[in-house]
């Protein structure tokens, strides 16, 4: 693949050092100050992606900053986000083990700050949709910024919807994925929308909420029913300190998955004979 040219009003991933990092559109004739310098767009503008510029002016600032093309990742940890987002990490399990794929038709709630929501909607590009929904116009409004910006209005739609108590209109979708407070109560208008087999997500953050996610799933008899967590440690590496950082996120949530099934009763089991009788005497479990 040819490395890409940085056209007008392109996202870019400014970076500085470790700290000091920003996502932003290069705007011709723009500036952006920095208490390092100043970074003229029009210097960024037609190089490729991988560079670096330095800042003015070059006499008493001159630092250098580096260029690159965003990740999704890097933009939903740099993006306007006031709930608590799902971080990159686990909406990798999220992708993989829910099948969903460039191509997928997937609803979400809630769409929070859309961090999720861009992460799919990158992914299912360019066949697929997400139809995201909130109860709440300020995530509303959030997600439908963060999208625009991610330029990926094409391919996610943001409505107001409540998950468990509206009608939403959907039929056999590939995914359902749920970041909402009481996802149990989700479930059953969950498995109207998706298809036989489809998949379903709940990301939760306390284990009061996994079991009774679990339970309900198990209740509207979906099957291969799963609850993870992923700890994510990163490494810091020097000449004689290569150890993980002391500072790390040490917990984000539980992703609970499942699949959907039309379940029938075994005609074939059922003509076996029967284990033995259990009889109760006097309280108490015998075998006859
Ligand atoms: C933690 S945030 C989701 C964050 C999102 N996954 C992200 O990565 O940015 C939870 C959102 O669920 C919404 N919500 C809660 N109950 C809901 C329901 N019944 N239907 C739709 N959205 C709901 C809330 O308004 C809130 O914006």
């Amino acid at each position: 693949m040819t490395v890409e040219t940085i056209k007008e009003n392109d996202l870019v991933f400014l970076i500085l050092d470790d700290r000091r990092r920003w996502i932003l559109p290069v705007k011709p004739g723009e500036t952006f100050h920095t208490h390092k310098g100043i970074i003229e767009f029009d210097d960024i503008i037609g190089k490729k992606f991988g560079t670096v510029v330095f800042s003015k002016p070059y006499e008493t600032q001159g630092y250098k900053f580096y260029i690159l093309k965003p990740l999704i990742s890097d933009y939903v940890l740099h993006m306007i986000r006031k709930t608590q987002i799902i971080y990159p990490e686990d909406a990798g399990m999220v992708l993989l083990y829910s099948g969903i794929q460039p191509g997928s038709i997937v609803i979400e709630a809630g769409c929070g700050s859309g961090a999720l929501t861009c992460i799919l909607g990158n992914y299912i590009r360019p066949q697929g949709h997400i139809f995201s929904y909130d109860i709440r116009e300020k995530s509303l409004r959030r997600t439908k910024k963060n999208i625009e910006t991610a330029r990926l209005q094409e391919f996610v739609s943001i409505n107001y919807g409540n998950i468990i108590t509206d009608e939403l209109n959907h039929t056999d979708v590939d995914s359902v994925v749920l970041d909402i407070a009481e996802p149990w109560n989700a479930i059953q208008k969950a498995k109207l929308y998706l298809k036989q087999s489809g998949t379903i997500l709940s990301f939760s953050p306390t284990i009061e909420q996994v079991k009774k996610t679990t339970f309900a799933l198990r209740e509207q008899n979906f099957i291969e029913i799963n609850t993870y967590e992923l700890i994510k440690r990163k490494i810091q590496v020097k000449r004689n300190a290569t150890h993980p950082e002391v500072r790390m996120i040490g917990h984000t949530g539980y992703l609970t998955f499942g699949r959907k099934i039309i379940d029938r009763k075994n005609p074939y089991r059922e003509r076996k004979p029967k284990t033995k009788e259990i009889i109760s005497f006097n309280g108490m479990p015998l075998r006859s």
